[in-house]
């Protein structure tokens, strides 16, 4: 399978901020940006890999300033992380204000993708090739992250499940909560 440069499934989608998308106050629903970031992360893998996609994970979504209504949102995808059947898409949300040209970072997240063939089954995804150091070192964060994730997984499986209930109330105490039972 050909190998691919990043610039070859980079992504941007550009969307107007309308009333439908909103609250009372105007602000944008955080699940609508979710569902931009999913499509976005979407159109990315199904360029590198030329395949059917499934969203596995995300990491790292939050909302640092609100999004309004006429805003024009930006999210920009690339591929910063292959790895068989895997891909770990970066996404940089921008927010713009036509009239004013005021521009918001509003979030940097990730969404795990994994290529899938016709009868479901993983299939491998074409290696990255690094065009600059840039390259380089968003695969060396996103593999980083990777590890990370799998090893909370572990931790919630095996530690936390093993801990008592005496324990955990232990650890918690001073925290806001009253015992109801
Ligand atoms: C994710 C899924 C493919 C994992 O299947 P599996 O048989 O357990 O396969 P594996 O454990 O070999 O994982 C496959 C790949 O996914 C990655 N993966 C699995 N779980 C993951 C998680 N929670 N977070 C990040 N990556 C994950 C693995 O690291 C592996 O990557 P690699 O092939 O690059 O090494 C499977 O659970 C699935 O299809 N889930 C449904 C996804 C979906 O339909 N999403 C749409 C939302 S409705």
């Amino acid at each position: 399978m050909e190998a691919r440069t990043v610039d070859f499934s980079r992504t941007t989608i550009t969307e107007l901020m309308i009333p439908s998308f909103a609250n009372f106050s105007g602000k944008v629903h955080g699940g609508i940006l979710l569902g931009m970031m999913d499509k976005v992360a979407y159109v990315c893998a199904a360029k590198h890999s030329g395949a059917y996609c499934v969203t596995v994970s995300v990491d790292g979504v939050e909302f640092k300033e609100p999004v309004e209504v006429g805003e024009l949102v930006s999210l920009s995808a690339s591929v910063n992380y292959v790895g068989n059947s895997s891909m770990i898409i970066g996404i940089r949300v921008e927010s713009l204000k036509p009239k004013t040209g005021q521009k918001k970072h509003t979030n940097s997240c990730y969404f795990t993708m994994v290529a899938k063939n016709e009868d479901g089954s993983l299939m491998q995804v074409p290696k990255l090739i690094f065009q600059n150091n840039e390259d380089i070192r968003r695969f060396w964060d996103a593999k980083n992250l990777k590890k990370m994730r799998n090893e909370i997984t572990v931790m919630l499986n095996t530690e936390v499940k093993e801990m008592s209930f005496d324990a955990m109330l232990q650890s918690i105490e001073g925290d806001r909560f009253e015992l109801g039972f």
